[in-house]
């Protein structure tokens, strides 16, 4: 409207202008004629200021308009992210390994809000604060509204009331990535919901510690597994098109932080370029063809060079190599570690300087930042041009999202139908691991029920990146049971709610109780909730150097085993625990991982049957930590020698889990035996459910080249496919066997497919066992 006004006035204003220049007979005066040429002045000065505010220019262009009305101090600002004030005051932050970082007032930080020097908030918790900052950030000069970012790992988490759904590395057990696509989408309806625009999501570290925290933020152990599952999640987030219902996704953490010296967050990796290229940069290459617009590198440093200074990494590779566009977000705090952490330079400053010169483009959380990317560019060592590169990127994605138009966001309800969507991936994600016939229980069995341990009646069902949430919204085990067995005796013992208050008296009195029921279901495991100060096992900075239960667990599962009343082992974790006594002796395990808000319902429905389990390990599980670590893609040499003393195999391989029902795979072919390296040829099999309910089995294909210029893994998954089957029906399966599967980083430092024999296997787990064989000749 107004802009159409204006243009209209300068119409007006210039038609009138021209007439009395060109007309010999004008009879204006002087002092009408100069009262024009102000007014024209004006108007040209109204409009340039308005023009980035039409929205029927690209993005782009609105950007460098904006940019060109900009200070020093304002572009820098663009590049400057905050934790959010609220973020600060909530008590639960006290627990938080970082908050002893710079948490700078909340007054200082709306002041800088108001005055354009920043560009970006993080971790803001309410939709109330969304907009209270948003409203500051308006009061500015040029009123460039925020973009708010937040990490919204398996939902929209953080926020109270979003929905939880299972952690990463159980969606990676649905081995269903269509499935996590739609649970993008959802959660990127439910951030734009609450004022959140860019979530710091997916985690795409191959994790190959199990030691290591986080190792439930990942997909897992397998790079193609992480690249399908990291892709299908960037796709849901940012949509086809980014636009104002979806969110910028972020690649993270580059790279090659899941296998850290000791399993230990943020320690040094030394990294071969061959590992590098074949196992930890794939899900980032995918990520950045799939158009993920962000990306944050991680806390380490890689063979000397830490990540945030690492230019061969950030600008070599990720900018010239894979072609990124988008922009690069420090992790929290992790620019002032180059100086701190890693004494990689002397001094904060330096680390700052460092890290901008080394490809970084927005700096995560404080002061400092601002005051010494000011003084680089006035001093000369930075130059201008190169902020507003930088700050291009930044004020696009504003502008591509609608932010100048709709910076506010109203109180909407969240949409049901995501519950029904996480209880699906809950029931697709859990993970049966032993069953000698227990499992599906009957109801009609028991009378007495013994629900023990103290992941049974928690929020840890939540796993990490989760605040705490509305108690009506979380389905416990116990609650699921309650809710499922209305007319059973609930016998429980929670233990708090803390793995570490199990303790000697407890277990004699949950000994006891076991003894009068007729069925134990024991809840232990690990806790990765990060609002807790004390209690956790398991998340970022919480590394372990034990694989067992934390806490007196083991004792606790042994004294109700020892009752001698059936008993099923349910386990709430974030990575794999080593547990032998369990799998010797408890008659049914479910790996449930961190299934999210309606865990408890959908662990229920599988105990009792109504859901048949489908889940599949994305992670070995070693039989005791000293064997760490135990990727099934590990190469020929690595097992030639067995430990002298000790187990050398592991607890249960890669791709494993049980259903109730059966499969088999018979009259399987490769449509070719012999190929040149460019052809392709397709691996058939089918796959027919033998037993007597429907299941869901997930078929799995690995390919080993058997010889090359660089020594290959024993086998490396190139497919899967989740097939549903009734009870006796029968499927075809198809892969295509392309170049695409064949290839690797080979010596000649490149991908190519190289001639020689090759094994295609395909089969319902990593387990040489499980797996029928083919073998193809590349000429
Ligand atoms: C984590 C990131 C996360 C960031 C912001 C860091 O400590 O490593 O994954 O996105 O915090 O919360």
């Amino acid at each position: 409207m107004v802009l159409f006004f204006w243009k209209t006035k300068i119409k007006n204003i210039a038609e009138d202008f021209c007439i009395f220049v060109v007309s010999k007979k004008n009879k204006m005066s002087l002092k009408r004629f100069a009262f024009l040429l102000m007014l024209l002045f004006m108007s040209l000065c109204a409009t340039h200021a308005q023009a980035y505010m039409n929205d029927a220019l690209p993005p782009s262009k609105r950007a460098a308009l904006l940019l060109k009305k900009m200070t020093l101090e304002e572009k820098v600002g663009q590049l400057c992210q905050y934790a959010a004030p609220g973020y600060w005051q909530d008590e639960s932050q006290s627990a938080n390994i970082d908050a002893h970082a710079v948490s700078p007032a909340a007054q200082h930080i709306i002041e800088q809000t108001r005055a354009g020097h920043i560009g970006s908030f993080l971790h803001t918790l309410s939709l109330q604060e969304a907009n209270f900052l948003q409203r500051q950030a308006l009061q500015s000069r040029l009123r460039i509204p925020l973009l708010m970012g937040i990490d919204a790992v398996h939902g929209n988490a953080l926020h109270q009331g979003c929905t939880v759904y299972p952690t990463n590395i159980g969606m990676a057990s649905t081995f269903n990535p269509s499935l996590l696509q739609k649970i993008g989408e959802e959660t990127a309806n439910e951030m734009r919901a609450t004022g959140m625009h860019w979530t710091f999501s997916p985690n795409l570290d191959v994790a190959r510690d199990a030691r290591w925290g986080r190792v439930g933020e990942t997909f897992g152990e397998d790079s193609y597994l992480v690249t399908c599952m990291g892709t299908a999640l960037v796709k849901g987030l940012q949509g086809a098109h980014l636009c104002y219902d979806h969110v910028l996704a972020c690649a993270k953490h580059l790279v090659a932080g899941g296998e850290p010296y000791g399993g230990i967050n943020a320690a040094p990796m030394d990294m071969s370029e061959q590992t590098l290229r074949e196992v930890y940069l794939p899900p980032f290459v995918a990520a950045v063809k799939a158009g993920v617009v962000t990306v944050m590198p991680a806390h380490h440093e890689i063979n000397g060079i830490p990540c945030h200074a690492n230019r061969y990494l950030l600008k070599d590779v990720l900018r010239k190599e894979l072609g990124f566009k988008g922009f690069i977000v420090s992790d929290w705090m992790d620019i002032e570690r180059l100086h701190a952490m890693h004494h990689f330079v002397p001094s904060v400053e330096m680390a700052y300087e460092t890290a901008f010169k080394a490809g970084v483009d927005m700096h995560m959380q404080g002061d400092g930042f601002f005051e010494t990317m000011v003084a680089a560019v006035k001093e000369g060592r930075i130059k201008e041009s190169q902020i507003d590169e930088t700050v291009l990127k930044i004020l696009d994605m504003k502008f591509l999202f609608g932010l100048f138009e709709n910076p506010y966001v109203e109180e909407t309800p969240v949409p049901t139908s995501h519950r029904q969507t996480a209880l699906e991936a809950a029931r697709q994600s859990l993970v049966l691991l032993k069953n000698d016939g227990l499992l599906p229980l009957q109801k009609s069995d028991y009378q007495r029920v013994f629900v023990v341990g103290p992941n049974a009646n928690s929020q840890t069902i939540l796993g990490d990146w989760s605040m705490p949430q509305p108690e009506a919204n979380v389905s416990t085990v116990y609650r699921g049971l309650r809710d499922y067995l209305p007319d059973v005796e609930l016998d429980t013992m929670f233990f708090e709610n803390k793995i570490f208050s199990v303790n000697a008296a407890g277990i004699e009195k949950a000994a006891q109780k076991a003894a009068q029921a007729d069925l134990n279901i024991v809840v232990v495991g690990e806790n990765s909730q990060r609002y807790e100060a004390y209690g956790r096992t398991c998340g970022e900075n919480c590394d372990r150097d034990s694989l067992s239960l934390p806490g007196m667990q083991q004792q606790l599962l042994e004294a109700v085993f020892a009752s001698g009343k059936p008993t099923v082992l349910v386990l709430l974790n974030g990575r794999p625990l080593s547990l032998p006594w369990a799998k010797e002796n408890v008659s049914a395990i479910l790996e449930a991982w961190e299934p999210g808000m309606m865990g408890g319902q959908a662990i229920v429905e599988v105990l009792f049957g109504e859901v048949n389990p489908s889940g599949k390990l994305p992670v070995t599980i070693p039989y005791n930590v000293g064997q760490v670590p135990t990727i099934y893609n590990h190469k020929h040499s690595q097992y030639s020698r067995q430990f002298a003393i000790g187990q050398t195999g592991c607890l249960y391989p890669f791709g494993y889990g049980l259903s109730y029902t059966t499969f088999s795979y018979h009259d399987g072919q490769l449509t070719k035996t012999e190929m040149t390296a460019d052809d392709s040829c397709e691996l058939r099999i089918w796959v027919t459910n033998t037993g007597d309910r429907e299941g869901a089995e997930i078929v799995q294909l690995y390919i080993q080249d058997e010889y090359g210029s660089v020594t290959r893994p024993v086998k490396e998954l190139k497919g899967f496919q989740r097939v549903d089957l009734k009870a006796g029906e029968t499927q075809q399966v198809k892969f295509v066997i392309s170049p695409e599967e064949l290839k690797f980083y080979t010596a000649r430092r490149r991908w190519e497919v190289e001639p020689g024999d090759f094994k295609i296997m395909v089969g319902s787990s990593s387990a040489d066992e499980d797996l029928t064989v083919f073998k193809l000749k590349i000429k």
